[in-house]
């Protein structure tokens, strides 16, 4: 059924059809009945719930940062049955993004290639919204993360300032935080990825957490593009100064082995590449950060999941959770109840 829904939607633009489709989807979680009915159909039907950093998941499955940037689709996304969402990247101030066209699809390939550029409706808004939803839905158990970066404009030098603002801002409204620094697509970001702009950044964000009544467990999603040593580096830090897990991993810049013609790819031009071709790198780097650390640390698992097989072996190489983004286009809504009887 969704093979033939998707093949009428890849007609269209790929950003147009994201809002689209969400929006479709918030018209028919309005109407009980059929809300209902688009339930039993989708979501998972036994959830084993788990629990890391004190907080319990109702399934492992969670759709990744950038897919709900402004909180919009909160209810739609747990009548989908994913577990927990994450939401923006949220920055302090609003900000527009990069030029459209900036979403591609790259169907040979089971991929896309995004350089949005942290496009959000800013902090204060969307903490605003989160409130509302969470005085509308007391009884969800569906787990928010808050997934903070920084304007554009803010120089790498005061980029801390911006993950405080949106870490004090959003810090009643989410469950967890992850520090954004390895999104290709606002420049220069990935340079926070650095032992000492990390240092700086946790340093600031922990002094504030210590002082909430509820301290919130912070995380950082790194690229899958470091090197060996970078990663070292990053791991080293984490017994340094606290940092309570890692999203492994964002998006890359690399384009080997690509179906998709290299004429196509150089007319789409920069950008970050996920789904398929994202699958086995961000899988080995999770794997090698599982064994460096022992296990120590918790780790989501992010990059090109489309199945309940590709699931267990992020969780084989040390997942605790995973998160799912482009699987979620060209799979549709019942991935997730699909990886839920696998993994059960
Ligand atoms: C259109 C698009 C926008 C994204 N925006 C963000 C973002 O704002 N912040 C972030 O941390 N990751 C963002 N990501 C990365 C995803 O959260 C995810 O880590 C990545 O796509 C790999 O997972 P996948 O292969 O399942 O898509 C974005 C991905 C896509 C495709």
């Amino acid at each position: 059924m969704y093979k033939l829904i998707r093949r009428i939607l890849f007609a269209f633009d790929p950003e147009k059809v994201h809002y689209f489709s969400m929006n479709m989807l918030r018209m028919l979680c309005k109407i009980p009945l059929l809300k209902l009915l688009f339930k039993k159909i989708v979501a998972p039907k036994n959830n084993h719930p788990v629990t890391f950093f004190n907080l319990t998941f109702s399934n492992r499955i969670g759709i990744g940062a950038g897919f709900d940037k402004n909180a919009r689709y909160l209810t739609e996304l747990e009548t989908i049955g994913f577990g927990f969402v994450e939401i923006g990247t949220v920055t302090p101030k609003a900000q527009e993004g990069n030029e459209k066209p900036r979403l591609f699809r790259l169907q040979k390939d089971k991929a896309l290639i995004n350089r949005m550029g942290f496009n959000n409706e800013g902090a204060e808004k969307i903490a605003k919204r989160l409130a509302n939803w969470r005085k509308r839905n007391i009884d969800s158990k569906m787990i928010i993360g808050g997934n903070i970066g920084k304007n554009k404009s803010t120089p790498n030098e005061e980029a801390w300032k911006d993950y405080e603002i949106c870490f004090n801002l959003l810090h009643d409204y989410v469950d967890y935080f992850v520090v954004n620094v390895s999104s290709p697509n606002t420049p220069g970001l990935r340079e926070l990825q650095e032992k000492n702009s990390l240092l700086n950044i946790f340093t600031v964000l922990q002094a504030a957490n210590r002082i909430k009544k509820l301290p919130k467990p912070i995380l950082l999603k790194i690229s899958p593009d470091l090197s060996h040593q970078q990663i070292n580096d990053i791991i080293e830090l984490t017994t340094e100064i606290n940092i309570d897990g890692l999203i492994v991993s964002n998006t890359t810049i690399n384009r080997e082995n690509l179906r998709t013609s290299a004429e196509k790819i150089n007319n789409i031009g920069a950008g970050g590449l996920s789904g398929f071709p994202l699958q086995k790198i961000s899988t080995e780097m999770l794997d090698y950060v599982y064994k460096k650390t022992n296990g120590g640390l918790v780790l989501i698992g992010s990059g090109g999941i489309f199945n309940g097989a590709e699931a267990m072996e992020k969780i084989k190489a040390g997942a605790s959770l995973i998160q799912i983004w482009t699987g979620f286009i060209y799979e549709g809504p019942s991935i997730v109840k699909k990886i839920n009887k696998h993994l059960s």
